[in-house]
């Protein structure tokens, strides 16, 4: 892994970062068009538990968005992260989500979820080096070379599930 080159700031976002955001997030997903996936409502209601990294000149270097589950209070689930692929391979990914298992785990939470495309080759190599693992559970095919559900998300969308113990 690359050093980092410059100091990155880690802060809360606010809802007016949303359309900064949402701006990057096809692009950073190598031309998905997963914009639809950032709605502003998680830049209103799940600030608390999200998080931004930017260098000093203000510019976005990734973000992380999660939150508590309002049904079960020991899981904590990430809907979206991403870092530009100007500051890849040099730790900011893990770093977000890093900021996200301490905010967590100080509330109680004992366990993080995540999913992905089961195409994502990246997401998957991604998560498992930072010690997610993947459920290969009943339901589950190997798609793609990884367990995954087929149809997960609706016909077609099949998606990898992770979860990591927190403290462990
Ligand atoms: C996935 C993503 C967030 C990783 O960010 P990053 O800043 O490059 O990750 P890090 O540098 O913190 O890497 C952490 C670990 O993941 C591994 N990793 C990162 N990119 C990887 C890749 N392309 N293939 C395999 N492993 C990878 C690193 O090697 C590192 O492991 P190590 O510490 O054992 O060396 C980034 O590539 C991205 O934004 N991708 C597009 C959006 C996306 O797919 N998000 C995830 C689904 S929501």
């Amino acid at each position: 892994m690359e050093a980092r080159t410059a100091p990155l700031a880690f802060r809360r976002p606010v809802e007016a970062d949303h359309r900064r955001l949402v701006a990057v997030v096809d692009d950073w997903w190598g031309g998905r068009q997963l914009a639809h996936l950032l709605p502003r409502l998680w830049l209103q209601f799940f600030t608390g538990t999200s998080w931004i990294a930017e260098t000093a000149d203000g510019t976005l270097a990734g973000f992380l968005v999660g939150f508590v589950s309002p049904d079960d209070p020991a899981v904590g689930y990430v809907h979206m992260v991403a870092t530009s692929p100007n500051h890849r391979k040099r730790g900011l990914g893990r770093d977000l989500y890093q900021h996200f298992f301490d905010d967590v785990a100080a509330r109680g939470v004992r366990e993080v979820r995540a999913i992905t495309w089961a195409g994502n080759r990246v997401s998957i190599g991604f998560h498992t080096a930072i010690g997610f693992g993947v459920d290969d559970g009943p339901g589950t095919q190997r798609l793609y070379g990884t367990s995954a559900y087929p149809d997960y998300e609706g016909d077609g969308r099949d998606m990898v599930v992770f979860s990591k113990r927190l403290g462990a």
